[in-house]
């Protein structure tokens, strides 16, 4: 029998979405102290920089909390705009990318619309789509051979007629970037697709280009704005910044794009802190350089020890690895002997096309000693 997942469902989510366990509850199912329940699924770095937690410390932000935060940002838009290299008027501010996803959808996908997904990605694009009501196509992304690139001809062919495709590079669970060229080649299709309306032309689809991994890689695809006016690329404090419980993303996208995003956009969503500590962090060269530097250090030595064990991981540009068992059961068995050690994988459901696999993100050294540890007592051959 297989185990239940741990997992939380909201009654308000659409049918099938559950949100993951909290520490507590790992904690009480599986008799681990709270204090050595260590996060593997979450994407999220195990340490805020020291530059935010001095700030916190000093508890003086740029206005008092009593107040509301500024409602155009304009602070943290420009130090956004100088990092990611876009005008002021390019920045859209969120709590977190996933209220910008949330925001295009409301925009940009009406009910009975449709949106492209390359598949399996980010589990909030098929969320954002079935909350508006509308259509989700999901394409079937490559296998690993091919790096699970998205199949471009097929994604090109769905696009026809919908209202937005959702790309994630580098892709959320898969860990790699989409391969040189190919966002290039669908743009120019869909431009081209777009021109050549039987009708005369027609608006293109919006692109998301979701980009929450892109300091991990190294490169971003935001240039393309130039080329593809119905593109917005998203990036996020949560991942290389490692401020994820602040709860900062942005879009970027040309000035038109941003203004019929931002009549959805909440007033004040961004919290003081918020705002004042990621405007510091973007000015601050530093923090990335040293996360960077630590993920990549760790993802090799994580990867290298995991392999080692007999574990088929696969290569990432990314802060997690995903690891392939074979089978369903195999991946099941593997996340409830972790489980018990406190270490929480972020699992696939039945049905998902990677039920096979474990997605496990790169913590502090200490953790993931703790996980190679666990791994190492576990007979591979034996389970399931
Ligand atoms: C691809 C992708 N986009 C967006 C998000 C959400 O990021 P944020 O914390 O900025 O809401 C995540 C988080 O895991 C992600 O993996």
């Amino acid at each position: 029998m297989s185990p239940t997942p741990v997992s939380f469902s909201s009654p308000v989510a659409p049918a099938g979405y559950t949100w993951e366990a909290t520490d507590e509850e790992v904690s009480a199912r599986y008799g681990v102290p709270l204090d050595q329940v260590a996060r593997f699924d979450l994407n999220t770095s195990p340490a805020p920089p020291d530059l935010a937690v001095r700030l916190l410390a000093a508890n003086a932000f740029d206005r008092p909390i009593s107040e509301y935060p500024p409602s155009d940002y304009r602070r943290l838009s420009e130090a956004a705009a100088a990092r990611y290299g876009v005008a002021r008027d390019q920045v859209l501010v969120g709590a977190g990318a996933d209220e910008i996803l949330d925001l295009i959808a409301k925009a940009f996908l009406p009910s009975g619309g449709a949106a492209v997904i390359p598949t399996p990605s980010y589990a909030m694009y098929r969320v954002d789509t079935e909350q508006r009501g509308a259509e989700v196509r999901a394409v079937p992304r490559l296998g690993p051979a091919d790096g699970f690139a998205m199949d471009g001809p097929a994604v090109r062919a769905a696009a026809r007629g919908a209202n937005v495709v959702w790309l994630c590079s580098p892709n959320n669970p898969t860990g790699l970037a989409e391969p040189a060229g190919a966002i290039e080649s669908l743009l120019d299709g869909l431009l081209e697709d777009a021109a050549g309306g039987t009708e005369g032309p027609i608006e293109p689809p919006i692109v998301v280009l979701d980009e929450a991994y892109a300091e991990f890689a190294g490169s971003s695809k935001v240039g393309l704005m130039a080329t593809y006016p119905r593109l917005i690329v998203i990036r996020t404090a949560s991942k290389a910044y490692a401020l994820a419980g602040l709860r900062v993303g942005f879009a970027l996208a040309g000035p038109d794009v941003i203004a019929r995003l931002a009549p959805y956009r909440p007033p004040g969503s961004v919290a003081i802190p918020s705002v004042h500590i990621v405007t510091e962090a973007l000015l601050d060269d530093g923090i990335l350089a040293e996360n960077l530097e630590r993920v990549a250090r760790e993802r090799d030595r994580l990867s290298q020890g995991l392999t080692g064990l007999g574990w088929i991981v696969r290569p990432s540009v990314t802060n997690f690895v995903l690891v392939d068992f074979g089978t369903d059961a195999r991946a099941a068995a593997v996340a409830e002997a972790l489980l018990a050690h406190g270490l929480v994988p972020r699992t696939f459901g039945a049905g998902h096309p990677l039920a096979h696999c474990l997605r496990i993100t790169i913590r502090s050294a200490a953790e993931n000693d703790r996980l190679l540890a666990a791994a190492a007592t576990l007979d591979l051959e034996e389970i399931a």
